[in-house]
């Protein structure tokens, strides 16, 4: 059984809508640091930016680095049983027709007529004044709502979807209990009824292939790095020799053109995953969805994330991806709320059936014991690096007040920051700066290591803490005379004095701890 998972959940869209409202003030935070040191800047600066597009800098490449070797190391290569590839982000169109990206993989978009605002139609909820009581209330439209009139009528207008939820099933006025029978669309930042029909519009981004291209030609860039695993099966199976169960890893960029973005790097049109498809004989899906939905939640704890800010979420009916049948998201709790980090789903044997169905190649796996070649289910665990990324610096970012000045600190694991020491001459001069450098060079072939000698003593301390380093060696003039440095411990800011020659071990032993 799945601990962890939280028993009560949002119980309809409105309140699920409630708890993703944004804390513009933390997140500003968070962007400003990132800017400011070297994590991450707004892409195409120069041109005035584009939008939801993020660059990562010096020190984000290298927490990014460390974010996907880690899960490369956990998923890959510490198992027996999961193998990894590395699939090409452009496949053959049909791909993406017998995968069902090009039929279902769209929302549901509403434009205000307006102020031209853009919004997915079940991400929106409505005022509305209770014609019994007056009241004030809000309304929305459960996805499985809005799909179903736009399955029925095609598009479906403002007044149309007035006229269509009579009848439909509206959550009673909270205040006097009188049964809703007409719902009013408003656009929730002009406050006009001036919307437009709700629209599918599918968020795959299209490409042309070739110099001559033509709508034949029309391929699409990945929305997802798992189809590139499940129409390499067979060719994993005859060369990596695995038997069921076992799991297929990626990791990868994939795009996908959403129609809101925001929250930084939380939703993003470009992004990358990491991505572990298990195939399993069908009758033990339960079994390896909990396992799996355990083992990623875990994944998460162990690069120092807050457990009582992580949670297991079964999802809702009205929640499922078109190819899943059951599925539990491992979500942080962001300054703008509960949110998703990573899905594990229970992808049943849809994406083999269908390209069985589809392509010119059978996949099928040969079961030994039953004598039969038979079509695996899959679990999937499929995870965002840049939600990851966001996940580790909003969890470690404080504010303290430390001898009556404030430090801003990034108290990420060592496991995940961008530099675990950092080498300060004390002064630029009486051979400081030398011995310092030659501490830095045995520092660096063992840990990534950063030689700072700019500023005050104090500012190179905030910087670093701001950074995220987790210690700090200064030599001094004491140095000198017994050839003794101090350590610096980022989250104590404790400083001890030790050999010079024990600067290794000691560094090793505290991130063993
Ligand atoms: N193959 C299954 C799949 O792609 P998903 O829930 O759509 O499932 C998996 O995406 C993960 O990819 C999400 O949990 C999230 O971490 C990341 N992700 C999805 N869309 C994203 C976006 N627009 N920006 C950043 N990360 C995204």
């Amino acid at each position: 059984m799945i601990k962890n998972v939280l028993p009560a959940q949002p119980k309809n869209a409105a309140e699920k809508r409630k708890i993703i409202k944004m804390d513009i003030k933390s997140i500003e935070k968070i962007v400003s640091l990132s800017k400011r040191r070297g994590f991450i800047f707004q892409s195409s600066e120069i041109y005035g930016g584009l939008g939801s597009t993020w660059d990562y800098g010096p020190l984000g490449v290298e927490m990014k680095n460390n974010i996907k070797n880690l899960w490369w190391h956990d998923m890959v290569t510490s198992r027996q049983n999961i193998v990894g590839m590395d699939a090409s982000i452009l496949m053959h169109p049909e791909v993406w027709e017998a995968s069902g990206h090009v039929k279902n993989f769209h929302d549901p978009m509403v434009d205000c007529k307006n102020c031209k605002a853009r919004y997915r139609a079940d991400h929106l909820s409505f005022k509305k004044t209770c014609n019994k009581c007056h009241k004030s209330i809000s309304v929305s439209f459960p996805t499985e709502v809005v799909n179903d009139l736009i399955k029925i009528h095609g598009k479906v207008g403002s007044n149309e979807l007035s006229k269509l939820s009579k009848g439909i099933k509206v959550e009673p006025c909270p205040f006097c209990k009188h049964i809703l029978s007409t719902i009013e669309l408003k656009c929730p930042s002009c406050g006009s009824y001036e919307l437009t029909e709700p629209r599918q519009f599918n968020l795959m981004f299209k490409t042309s292939l070739g110099a001559l291209a033509d709508s034949g030609d029309v391929t699409y860039l990945r929305p997802e790095t798992a189809q590139g695993i499940f129409v390499n099966f067979s060719n994993v199976v005859t060369t990596a020799r695995q038997k069921l169960p076992f799991g297929i890893a990626q990791l990868g960029k994939a795009f996908r053109n959403e129609i809101t973005t925001g929250n930084f790097l939380f939703r993003t049109r470009e992004f990358e995953q990491m991505e572990m498809e298990f195939f399993i004989h069908p009758e033990e899906a339960d079994k390896w969805l909990d396992y799996w939905s355990q083992e990623r939640l875990d994944w998460f704890k162990s690069l120092g994330v807050r457990e009582d800010k992580l949670r297991l979420r079964p999802h809702d009916s009205d929640e499922l991806a078109h190819y899943s049948t059951a599925c539990y998201d491992v979500e942080y709790e962001f300054p703008f709320g509960w949110s998703e980090l990573e899905g594990i789903a229970d992808r049943g044997t849809y994406d083999l059936d269908q390209h069985n169905e589809h392509a010119k190649k059978k996949q099928t796996y040969f079961d030994q014991p039953n004598n039969k070649h038979i079509v695996p289910a899959v679990i999937e665990a499929s995870a965002g690096v840049d939600r990851a990324f966001l996940t580790c610096l909003v969890d470690a970012y404080r504010e303290e007040k430390v001898n009556g000045e404030e430090r801003i600190v990034l108290k990420l694991s060592p496991k995940v920051a961008p530099i675990t020491v950092a080498v300060f001459p004390l002064v630029n001069k009486n051979g400081l700066p030398e011995i310092s450098e030659k501490i830095f060079n045995e520092l660096q072939s063992e840990f990534s290591a950063f030689f700072d000698q700019g500023g005050s003593i104090g500012r190179r301390y905030r910087r670093q803490d701001e950074a995220g380093t987790p210690f700090g060696i200064t030599v001094d003039h004491q140095t000198l005379d017994d050839n003794t440095v101090t350590l610096r411990d980022r989250d104590s800011m404790e400083q001890i004095r030790i050999p010079t020659d024990q600067a290794v071990s000691k560094i090793k032993k505290k991130l063993s701890n």
